[in-house]
């Protein structure tokens, strides 16, 4: 289990659970929140994390590092059409006045894991950007970290950007491929999402029902009322998809998972069809080594559970009703 975190975030709609889980719970200190280039304008998921911070009492303890603004190499398009134009819902544009703290995301990604060598863990919810750009200034950075969480790509599933791609590794495909080529990445895909990252008609029930009493049920309500034009892969599902709750959760209650597998997993980061596939080399036909560790199935009650504790109850600590 990770002690100390960083979460990297493009913080729109379901990165702010992630963020919440996480700060909320004793279970970890986070460290820090990283902003890099993905759902929203750049600025606009600045002040969404600065406002999820101060909804949890925490902005004034967790600084919040800007990082690159757009991918790599490729052009960068946004996701408004999943999170909207701001991405906390049509009703919440905060500004907050909050600053943001002196240092570019990568190379203060750098200068915490060397400070404390083996201690850190990276939560990555957004395109990769900032963690290929930390690597280019430390290549020894896998030897650094504890673990790297990432929620991106599609295994063996259709994408929900692209009938191939997932958005995250789509919108930064040469920064996932390095990501995965140099680091021991813990990958939670959107296939995984789609099995076992959802909150139910049931869950959804008790979030409103608490919507009065809870300041965090409050704020799912606003966020998630409005679903502008759900992609392909979630229409007809009476169910909001948590990728990036599903990644924090792994990385804070690894008992929730169920299986998992090791892999060589690499990433096509062409433009055209294929841009932001991921391969997944199950049979081992490549000589690459193996050493993606691909989350396959969680308890899916258990992660209910743990966000409902955490909407509803603002304490992802509690026990399991
Ligand atoms: C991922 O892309 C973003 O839109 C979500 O926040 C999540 O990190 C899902 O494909
Ligand atoms: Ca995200």
């Amino acid at each position: 289990m990770a002690d100390r975190v960083i979460i990297d975030t493009d913080t729109a709609t379901d990165d702010t659970l992630g963020i919440l889980l996480a700060v909320l719970s004793d279970r970890v200190d986070v460290e820090a929140l990283t902003i890099g280039a993905g759902n929203v304008a750049f600025d606009r998921q600045v002040e969404n994390a600065k406002y999820t911070l101060q909804l949890a009492d925490a902005a004034a303890e967790i600084p919040v590092h800007e990082g690159a603004r757009s991918p790599l190499v490729k052009e960068h398009e946004h996701a408004t059409q999943i999170h909207g134009e701001g991405g906390l819902g049509p009703d919440l544009v905060p500004e907050t006045d909050v600053p943001s703290a002196e240092g570019f995301a990568p190379e203060y990604i750098v200068d915490a894991a060397r400070e404390r060598p083996g201690e850190i863990t990276l939560v990555c919810l957004a395109p990769l950007t900032n963690v290929a750009l930390a690597l280019e200034r430390e290549p020894e950075l896998a030897e650094l970290l504890a673990d790297v969480v990432v929620m991106g790509g599609n295994v063996h599933t259709a994408g929900n950007v692209t009938p191939a791609a997932e958005f995250n590794f789509w919108v930064d495909p040469d920064a996932a491929k390095i990501v995965l080529d140099e680091l021991d990445v813990t990958l939670v895909d959107w296939g995984l999402t789609l099995r076992d990252g959802t909150l139910d008609a049931a869950a959804e029930e008790r979030i409103t029902d608490a919507a009065g009493d809870s300041r965090f049920a409050a704020f799912y309500e606003t966020v998630f009322q409005s679903d502008p034009e759900p992609d392909a892969t979630v229409i007809d599902r009476d169910e909001t998809l948590q990728p990036d709750a599903l990644a924090t959760a792994i990385a804070l209650v690894p008992e929730l998972i169920e299986q998992r597998g090791t892999y060589a997993v690499d990433v096509d980061e062409r433009e055209g069809l294929t841009r932001g596939h991921t391969v997944v080399d199950t049979n081992g036909v490549t000589d690459r080594e193996p050493r993606t560790d691909v989350i396959e199935s969680v308890d899916t009650d258990g992660f209910r559970q743990l966000l409902c504790n955490t909407i509803v109850h603002g304490d992802p600590d509690r026990s399991f009703e």
